[in-house]
């Protein structure tokens, strides 16, 4: 039988996981209070499908089914017949956990109720329901319909058949699933943090420039973006909020303190790309610049071996297992490698000691190293094989 879908906000998140779905062939309902962002939503997907049409990807009547699978809607009450709600409204707990009251009372008992939130627990948003047994998150990346990544993530009180349903829901979907357990900012937006907050340090240290910085990350690490173009993309209110939230949910670990200088971007209003102006002035004619071997080198390193060292604490808090956590840096903001792959080429006794060097250098908690590094070192082990 025909399965059904409700997405709950049809804004940029919504509208893209509706996409996905009709495309799967799903009965699609987008539901929003904003009739507006209904429209906008709707003209999008048209134009979305034209171009796939021009790139031979889909014909006219592929374009169509998929059309023909979404309704469009301001009634709460149509969700009705769903097996499965995604909900993906504004980041405010106590909206959504209005919502799922709401939707828990029209949907079937055996729906299952997820949440697309990128920094709510989701733990605390399944407790809105009167069974919270059937709630899960399902975190998709942007542009929904083209991130392979989706972070499946069991709230205290999932029930293990529904953790299950939500992964192959995402499989059937043609996304690379990876399971992590409700802590702040899952897997991508945590084991990230230290891309953008290593680099703002060493900006801020005076070691480098932004566009230093970004050219030895892009042409020496092999990253797509460097930092400072990239939180300009993405919005510094947005990358801001979620260091804040990382932080904070981890009762303010040193290690994830937001920077001062990304906080007066934000109280300046240079939000990036989005303003005009960000760490750099838009539109952006900066050319990429020649950065000496030795100090780009040192700029990757640094970058590289925190961003390992968030790694390893993630499987040693066993918020994920190793292979997931390099399949969701690799697909969910496609680094170049598995960081934890990456930390068995360079030698875990190296990275042990890289970080003890940092550590030495400034007695900072954001430096300690990772214990699960130590005792792998103690042990000798890789994280891959013997
Ligand atoms: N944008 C991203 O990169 C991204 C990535 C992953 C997850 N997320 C998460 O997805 C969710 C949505 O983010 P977005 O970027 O699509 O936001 P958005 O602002 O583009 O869209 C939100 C939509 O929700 C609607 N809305 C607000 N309150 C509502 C309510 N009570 N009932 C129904 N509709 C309501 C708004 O009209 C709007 O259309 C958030 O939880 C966010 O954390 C965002």
């Amino acid at each position: 039988m025909k399965q059904t879908v409700s997405i709950i906000g049809a804004g940029t998140m919504g509208s893209g996981i509706a996409q996905i779905a009709a495309s799967k062939g799903w009965n699609t309902i987008i539901y929003d209070i904003n009739p507006d962002t209904l429209e906008i939503s709707k003209t999008k997907l048209e134009k979305i499908l034209n171009r796939l049409i021009e790139k031979g990807r889909i014909d006219e009547q592929i374009k169509r089914l998929i059309q023909k699978h979404i309704t469009y809607t301001t009634d709460l009450s149509s969700i009705k017949p769903s097996n499965l709600v995604i909900e993906a409204i504004v980041e405010d707990l106590s909206i959504k956990t209005k919502l799922f009251e709401s939707i828990d009372e029209i949907v079937d008992s055996n729906c299952i109720i997820a949440s697309n939130t990128s920094s709510l627990s989701i733990t605390a948003l399944a407790n809105s329901l009167k069974d919270p047994r059937r709630f899960v998150g399902m975190h998709f990346f942007n542009p929904a319909p083209l991130m392979k990544l989706v972070e499946i993530v069991p709230a205290l009180q999932t029930h293990p058949d529904v953790v299950r349903k939500a992964m192959q829901i995402g499989s059937d979907w043609n996304k690379i699933v990876v399971r992590t357990k409700d802590t702040p900012g899952f897997i991508v937006n945590k084991v990230a943090r230290p891309f953008y907050s290593e680099s703002i340090r060493m900006y801020e240290e005076g070691m480098a420039t932004p566009a230093e910085i970004d050219s030895s990350l892009k042409e020496v690490g092999g990253f797509r973006m460097g930092p400072f173009e990239l939180t300009d993309f993405i919005g510094h209110d947005v990358n801001y909020k979620v260091t804040e939230t990382v932080w904070k949910s981890f009762f303010n670990d040193g290690r994830y303190t937001p920077s001062f200088t990304q906080q007066q971007l934000v109280l300046a209003g240079y939000l990036g790309r989005k303003s005009g102006q960000g760490f750099y002035s838009y539109p952006n004619e900066n050319q990429p610049v020649n950065v000496n071997k030795d100090k780009a080198t040192a700029i990757v390193n640094r970058v590289i071996i925190m961003l390992i060292n968030e790694a390893a604490d993630t499987v040693h808090r066993q918020i994920a297992s190793v292979e997931d956590i390099d399949t969701a840096m690799t697909k969910g903001v496609n680094y170049p490698k598995g960081l934890l792959k990456w930390a068995d080429e360079l030698g875990i006794e190296e990275c042990v000691r890289r970080m003890d060097i940092l550590f030495d250098e400034y007695h900072e908690e954001r430096y300690r190293c990772s214990p699960l590094l130590r005792k792998m070192v103690r042990k000798g082990q890789k994280f891959y094989g013997a």
